[in-house]
């Protein structure tokens, strides 16, 4: 099997199989911190699995289709094949310096996930659940490529905002067909689209709604995410479009001579295409015994909180439609914010995971992002202050601390050997014992409690230590025996502790496992202390979080994220902008714009609006004169970030209905859209009511 599973302890009645996965990261991005949140998560849970004895199967892929990987391998001048292969590399390293032990990473460009996509697409065709029909769709006449939303700018139909994508607008939060569009143009080309009809495939995902109905509430997805995938529900399920024409970087649809698999109906596939290559690698290993209907095996799926739908509405459908087992639960969790804000480019905050390695202790974060992690689907902060204090106060402070408080005296004074008897046969066992409750809490995903249960009783081991004053002990040869005994005991309860925290901790739990000098860290190892054992001598098992890293790390990140924006078309990124620079607009007389009133405002309030998913309502102080102000700028700034701060608002423009109210004007903002967005902020010599001239 594979090196990075942990193979050392034999199995326990009951042994489950449990096949467990994290997404599949796409393949044209570097992994980020925030891909690490979900495999961090999944791989403390396979570990722990894993240590008392189940067999449990943890596999991934890249996810290598669609359109964004086809045009940046074209932009780069290789063939997709030669971009997936590099991307697969880069995140393979990624993870494994992350000590994440998958027992397989695959690719969703594979020939495994070839042959069951068509496979079950061909079940699901012979079910009757595929509908055929004609629909129009944007077109480039010059790319000759159909254009996906994303892949479409212009007007909006209800304020005329620019630079709008094809389906909604950021500026007052209309949604609308691709087709109302005013002067639309195509981001891969610039060239202006025509509408084109084409023949497509749909899912029947009606078809199943008493088998979803039934499935949402079957316990297998968290309370919160059963209630939102009810109200989706309740809204009405629709036929899902799985197919794109050609040119596509994906799957022929079987039968067809230009369709293509869309990207998001093969992902989840990888999974089992990725089993099945282990399987393929391995003989005692059946596909059918983890996969068929009947299969008494567990199946679970983590993922962030942004693609439930493809995991508990469609994917469900697929297998159930397709004769193959449904999912045993799926695991969502929330996003990772840095410093309380969302991830930013422009705040050099959207740190890749090997900037990170290259200057940080991978276990760190590991660590951190436990303490952090529950079963619930709220948002995680890596706040840089709290991260360091963290670490060092428990891993350094109390963890580590109690194993260097005692090995000294046991390596010189003792020839390296523990006490033949264990003094503190009570304590200890009230360590052991403490075991079944911090597995529960693994088992249900409760990091951040299971570390704060394994640090309150490092407290405890620390406190018995000070108490006791072995060091004093030591001075007199009368009471030297006890001093050997609370370093033992100290050792001991030091290597349960370890034991609790190998899941997340894997590479100082092997260092700890050769400090000891045991052959097998189990969970149902340590039931017993070492008595008259000999370890090896202390070396520092960790060492504390440096500032200066840190800092150098955020350097880094900021540099890459510069040359990044130097090289890349000026949007960043395919999925998310134009490949070519805005066109200036056509020229205004200079009476056009004199018509324009620009005034100096302050924020007073700054609010999230229900519903609204680009909008935040601002209350604008100008002076005497408050006005209501909706504002598509929620992905770049957290409101409480803007409050109390000078900006620039159009103070002549006509208030327009929206759908969340009456908005009295607008404020400047410039960028390409998403999270690089900046509005204006004056200096503090500026009046609230200030004409800008
Ligand atoms: O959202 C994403 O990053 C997708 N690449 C996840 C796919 S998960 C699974 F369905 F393959
Ligand atoms: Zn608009």
């Amino acid at each position: 099997m594979s090196t990075t599973s942990d193979t050392s302890t034999p199995a326990r009645p009951p042994c489950r199989k449990i096949l467990v996965t994290s997404a599949l990261p796409y393949a044209n991005g570097a992994i980020h911190l925030g891909h690490m949140v979900e495999h961090i998560q999944t791989d403390i849970w396979v570990r722990f699995q894993k240590m008392r004895g189940h067999q449990c199967l943890y596999v991934c892929a890249d996810d290598a289709h669609g359109t964004p990987i086809m045009l940046r391998a074209e932009r780069e001048g290789i063939t997709p094949e030669t971009l997936i292969a590099r991307m697969k590399k880069e995140h393979q390293a990624d993870f494994a310096d992350f000590g994440i032990g998958f027992d397989n990473y695959h690719s969703t460009h594979s020939e495994e996930n070839r042959e069951l996509a068509e496979n079950i697409y061909l079940r699901l065709q012979e079910a009757g659940h595929i509908a055929v029909r004609t629909i129009k769709q944007a077109y480039d006449p010059e790319r000759q490529m159909f254009l996906p939303d994303r892949f479409l700018k212009g007007e909006c139909p209800r304020c005329g905002a620019k630079d709008q994508y094809g389906d909604n607008c950021e500026a007052c939060g209309a949604t609308y067909a691709t087709a109302e569009l005013k002067n639309p143009v195509s981001v891969v080309s610039g060239a202006t689209p025509i509408e084109k009809e084409s023949e497509h495939y749909f899912f029947k995902l009606p078809d199943f709604e008493a088998m979803l109905h039934d499935w949402i509430r079957g316990g297998h997805l968290q309370p919160e995410v059963a209630n939102k995938l009810d109200e989706w529900f309740k809204a009405g399920l629709q036929e899902w479009d799985i197919s794109r024409d050609a040119p596509y970087f994906g799957f022929k649809i079987p039968g067809t001579e230009d369709k293509y698999f869309y990207v998001w109906l093969d992902a989840p596939m990888g999974y089992f295409a990725s089993f099945k290559h282990l399987c393929n690698k391995h003989d005692e290993l059946d596909f059918d015994d983890f996969l068929s209907p009947d299969s008494d095996a567990e199946l679970y799926h983590f993922i962030g909180k942004d693609i439930i739908y493809f995991h508990a509405l469609f994917w469900p459908a697929i297998l159930h439609g397709a004769g193959l087992r449904t999912p045993t639960a799926i695991f969502a969790h929330g996003f990772l914010t840095v410093n309380g804000q969302k991830m930013s480019k422009s705040r050099g905050t959207f740190i890749n995971a090997r900037a990170y390695l290259d200057h940080l202790n991978p276990e760190y974060l590991r660590y951190y992002f436990a303490a952090k992690l529950s079963s619930r689907i709220d948002d995680i902060d890596l706040s840089f202050d709290d991260f360091s204090a963290r670490v060092n106060a428990d891993l350094v402070g109390k963890m580590v601390n109690i194993a260097s408080r005692c090995a000294g005296y046991i390596s010189k004074k003792c020839d390296g050997r523990l006490s033949a008897e264990c003094s503190e046969a009570e304590l200890y066992q009230r360590f052991v014992a403490a075991g079944e409750q911090i597995a529960a809490l693994y088992e249900q995903r409760e990091f951040s409690h299971a570390m704060r249960e394994i640090m309150a009783l490092a407290d405890i081991a620390n406190q018995y230590i000070d108490e006791q004053k072995p060091w004093l002990l030591a001075k007199s040869e009368d009471t030297a025996q006890q001093a050997q005994d609370v370093y033992s005991t100290g050792i001991n309860l030091f290597r349960v502790l370890m034991t609790w925290l190998k899941p997340v901790l894997p590479a100082m739990a092997g260092e700890v496992q050769d400090f000891l000098n045991i052959d097998a860290m189990g969970w149902h190892d340590c039931g017993q202390p070492l008595s008259d054992h000999r370890i090896d001598r202390f070396k520092p098992l960790m060492t504390r979080v440096e500032q200066n890293k840190i800092d150098a790390m955020l350097a880094q990140t900021r540099d890459e994220l510069a040359a990044h924006t130097a090289t890349e078309p000026a949007t960043g990124a395919v999925e998310s902008g134009p490949l070519q620079a805005d066109p200036i607009a056509e020229t205004i007389s200079f009476d056009d714009f004199a018509k324009i009133d620009l005034r100096i405002a302050r924020i007073e309030k700054a609010e999230h609006v229900d519903g609204a998913k680009k909008l935040l309502r601002l209350t604008l102080d100008l002076g005497g004169e408050t006005r209501n102000v909706f504002a598509g700028i929620k992905s770049a700034y957290a409101p409480e970030t803007l409050e109390g701060k000078l900006t620039v608002m159009v103070a002549n423009l006509a208030p327009r209905k929206m759908r969340f109210g009456i908005s009295e004007g607008m404020v400047l903002a410039a960028g390409s859209g998403g999270e690089e967005l900046w509005i204006l902020h004056p200096d503090d010599g500026a009046r609230p009511g200030m004409r800008v001239k």
